[in-house]
């Protein structure tokens, strides 16, 4: 039985294959209204406006590539049984080659229907465009989770921190509940360790590395697979 590892990552992990964060100085809540482009009142509102805002973002996606934290946490799956839960709607860390990935806050690639949060199909073209219907007829529009909406698969992330040996955070600013309070369900004796630029309120019993994901994220999973191999 391999030991458990739970990977937690946010926008920063991707900041460094060129997509923006929100809430850092160039992020994109600096430069767009949340209540107009990421709540379902902004997109009754204006969907147009909303689907703009996710296709720009959707060709982003598709031009990035993973980098060097995003490939080192899929090699962590040759030595243990990794969970990744991201807050990122991005595909980098399946790009990267990790097989196990839960998408609180939903993913880019993908469309769902407007009346059905549960009805989620793939895109057949890189754009949302006004009148592109949904299987039920209902306006497609991005499978992200805006503010206001339920997070997706929380219980089996919630189940799988439970069970972690070692926890990566990596990439959040930890702002946004309730999957922010995730940090605080990894059991008493598992390693904890958190990578940021910086981050307001560090969790308790995490040891927080301040640094670039690329730079930091390498060398600890080189060191925790060198402890599976000096076993
Ligand atoms: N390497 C490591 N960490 C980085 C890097 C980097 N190159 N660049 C930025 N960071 C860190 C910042 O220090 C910050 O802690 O990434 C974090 C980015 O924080 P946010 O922009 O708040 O992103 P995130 O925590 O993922 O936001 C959570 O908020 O708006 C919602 O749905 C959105 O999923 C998102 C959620």
């Amino acid at each position: 039985m391999k030991p458990r590892i739970v990977v937690f990552s946010g926008a920063g992990i991707s900041a460094e294959s060129g997509l923006r964060t929100f809430r850092d100085f160039d992020g994109y809540w600096h430069e767009y209204r949340i209540d107009e482009v990421a709540t379902p009142e902004g997109f009754a509102a204006n969907p147009e406006l909303v689907l703009r805002f996710y296709n720009q973002r959707r060709h982003e996606v598709l031009a990035a590539q993973p980098n060097a934290a995003h490939h080192a946490i899929a090699q962590l799956e040759r030595d243990y049984e990794v969970t990744v839960v991201t807050q990122n709607i991005d595909d980098l860390h399946e790009r990267a080659g990790s097989s196990n990935v839960i998408h609180v806050h939903g993913e880019i690639i993908k469309g769902q229907s407007s009346i059905n949060a549960d009805l989620v199909v793939p895109l057949t073209k890189p754009d949302i465009e006004p009148g592109d219907l949904a299987p039920d007829g209902s306006q497609l529009r991005p499978h992200v989770v805006w503010f206001g909406e339920p997070v997706l698969r929380l219980d089996e992330a919630m189940e799988a921190i439970s069970r972690a040996d070692k926890m990566l955070v990596v990439g959040t600013s930890l702002s946004v509940f309730p999957v922010a309070g995730l940090v605080r369900e990894a059991p008493a004796h598992a390693e904890k360790v958190l990578i940021a630029l910086d981050v307001a309120h560090p969790p308790q019993d995490y040891q927080f590395l301040a640094g670039r994901a690329t730079e930091l994220v390498p060398p600890l999973v080189q060191r925790w697979r060198k402890e599976r191999h000096d076993t």
